[in-house]
């Protein structure tokens, strides 16, 4: 079944010395494709970098593992080979986000059978999970269980999300093993620390030495590697060698199964090896929606991502947002109260719709987003107080690549540990970094989790059951295919960055740079305050307040890389709210 059984070491020396030659080559930067940086003067404070190409492209956090997505289209590889090596390659070189041990969604654009899929491989929680696992003795939430400790450590679904992506949608030029070999060569060879890297570390650092097995990431006297150290992550070579020879089954059963029990329940953690060994990725149908002649394709529960993008494109289609004009407060204003409906649905209905109904239909309807518009008034509604409210928690310690091949496939790809580091654990012997992601769970319903996201007993905790996500891999057809492809990290606001890249670039026609760069804002209707970016000007802030909305001013969010299809090819777009970001094409 899996391709990797027929790769031989041949093959695999082979690729690794190609690796090799190509990090050489990314030293000199021969083979860059004509760039546009696009200073966005007036805002500030987000860039993005337009890169132009004809036939295939990657837009990623990180600059080594955009390349090789772009070598594997180079060499006849499909989106998805691209985007498998591309995953197993992030884990090596952005360790924060890109993983093994977590888990996320694809959204897939299929052009040869003219078909969208997604592909959950979210993590799932232990069969020993019950309703108050993080709720202490008083029966209060407790986020030391749900974040710092092996109970909020999720069944890992990236090995087996990814090999199922690559032997079901890869193109068969490529078996697994070589679409990780680039990664295992980065491992062993070690890499610089430099921009993200070297800014999430410096973060992660008390994170990441609570675990003694987790020391590879810092030196000798305690601090975390800095700028001119390597990070050499042998132990991950070896896990990653097994994968590429034995297929998903290396890390589900067997020595590294067995690890990453054993690291988990040491941490408190109640994770059993049958846990991991029937764990699943789920092929699903995406949520779709349409705005403005432009099918919307994106992640269905586990993730709240696709029906609430849905839903607020949806109430929006019936404003002249044009006309308004992109930024204008009156645009902004509307914005902010569709982004309040939708999210105080999410509370209310969203879960894991494997386990609780969750009324997918009537939340992206047409019908629906009417009588939710007919409540949008000339000033900010009023959020009811009810409970607890906590600020959402900034960052991108998820991360998001996009990939066009030159057959018209597309792939967007959101994958986390949730925290810069998950819960900064390395299952000993692995190098395998484990998630914190079932803190997305309601520890208790109503109690906000890290960030500031309320949900209910739909999204209880519970045995098997994958908490609630807000990641957004989006796919926007026109007239059956692709036109851009985008997705962000940003936690709560990963789904308002992903509608506003989506608006940018449908209703106010914004070249892909502009619309990735412009200065974002965000409201999840709890608590009741819309947090702006750097770049969004003073007198629009002052023109909100004035219309009753609580203006927080707060970091960059989102780094949303992106590809447009342009009439004159393709135009990738990364997100340089992060350091290190790229794109590549050929
Ligand atoms: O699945 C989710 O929605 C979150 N666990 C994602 C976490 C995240 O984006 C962290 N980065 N800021």
């Amino acid at each position: 079944m899996h391709a990797a059984r027929r790769s031989g070491a041949t093959n695999h020396m082979t690729m690794v010395r190609l690796v090799l030659c190509l990090l050489a080559a990314l030293a000199i930067a021969s083979s860059a494709p004509a760039q546009t940086t696009l200073d966005l003067a007036g805002s500030g404070s987000a860039q993005a970098r337009a890169v132009h190409a004809q036939h295939g492209m990657v837009a990623a956090q990180e600059a080594t593992a955009a390349r090789i997505g772009a070598d594997i289209l180079e060499r006849g590889g499909n989106a998805v080979d691209a985007a498998v090596a591309v995953g197993f390659a992030l884990a090596v070189t952005l360790p924060k986000a890109g993983n093994l041990g977590g888990g996320g969604f694809m959204v897939l654009h299929l052009a040869g059978r003219n078909e969208e899929v997604a592909i959950d491989y979210r993590e799932a929680a232990p069969a020993a999970t019950t309703s108050d696992v993080f709720l202490n003795e008083r029966g209060e939430a407790d986020p030391e269980r749900s974040r710092n400790s092996g109970l909020a450590v999720g069944v890992p679904g990236t090995v087996a999300g990814l090999a199922l992506a690559h032997a079901r949608y890869g193109s068969g030029r490529f078996t697994l093993a070589e679409l990780i070999a680039p990664a295992i060569a980065l491992a062993r060879a070690g890499i610089p620390v430099a921009d993200d890297l070297l800014d999430s570390l410096a973060l992660a650092g008390p994170r990441l030495a609570r675990w003694p097995s987790s020391k590879i990431f810092l030196k000798a006297n305690g601090e975390p590697l800095g700028a001119g150290d390597a990070l050499v992550q042998r132990d991950l070579a070896h896990s990653l060698e097994a994968i590429a020879r034995a297929g998903e089954r290396a890390f589900y059963t067997g020595a590294i199964a067995d690890r990453i029990v054993a690291a988990v329940r040491s941490a408190g953690g109640r994770m059993t090896l049958a846990d991991l060994n029937s764990y699943r990725p789920i092929v699903r149908a995406p949520v779709r929606g349409l705005y403005r002649g432009h099918e919307i394709v994106s992640m269905p529960p586990p993730s709240s991502g696709g029906v609430h993008l849905v839903e607020m494109l949806n109430i929006l289609e019936g404003f002249p947002l044009d006309r308004l004009g992109a930024g204008s407060p009156a645009a902004l204003h509307l914005m902010i109260e569709a982004m309040k409906l939708a999210y105080a649905d999410r509370a209310e209905f969203l879960g894991d719709s494997d386990v609780v109904d969750v009324p997918i239909a009537r939340l992206t309807s047409k019908s629906h987003a009417a009588a939710l518009r007919a409540r949008i008034g000339e000033r900010a509604q009023a959020v009811p107080a009810s409970g607890p409210d906590s600020p959402p928690r900034g960052g991108g310690n998820t991360t998001h690549y996009s990939v066009v091949d030159r057959f018209g496939n597309a792939v967007a790809n959101t994958y986390s540990l949730n925290f810069n580091y998950g819960l900064g654990l390395l299952a000993e012997g692995t190098g395998i970094l484990l998630n914190n992601q079932l803190d997305d769970f309601a520890a208790k319903p109503g109690v906000p989790n890290a960030f500031g996201l309320v949900s209910g007993g739909a999204n209880a905790p519970g045995p098997g059951k994958r908490p609630l996500s807000s990641m957004t891999p989006t796919i926007v057809l026109k007239d059956g295919r692709p036109l851009l492809v985008t997705g962000a990290p940003g936690g709560s606001r990963i789904i308002t960055s992903v509608l506003q890249v989506v608006l940018n670039v449908i209703e106010f026609k914004k070249p892909i740079a502009e619309a990735v760069a412009a200065p974002r804002l965000h409201h999840q209707w709890r608590p009741d305050e819309v947090v702006v970016e750097p770049g969004l000007p003073a007198d629009s802030v002052g023109a909100l307040q004035a219309r009753g909305h609580t203006i927080r001013r707060g970091p960059l969010f989102g780094s949303a890389h992106s590809i447009a299809v342009a009439p004159g090819g393709l135009v990738g777009a990364a997100d340089e709210r992060a350091r290190g970001a790229k794109a590549h094409g050929y």
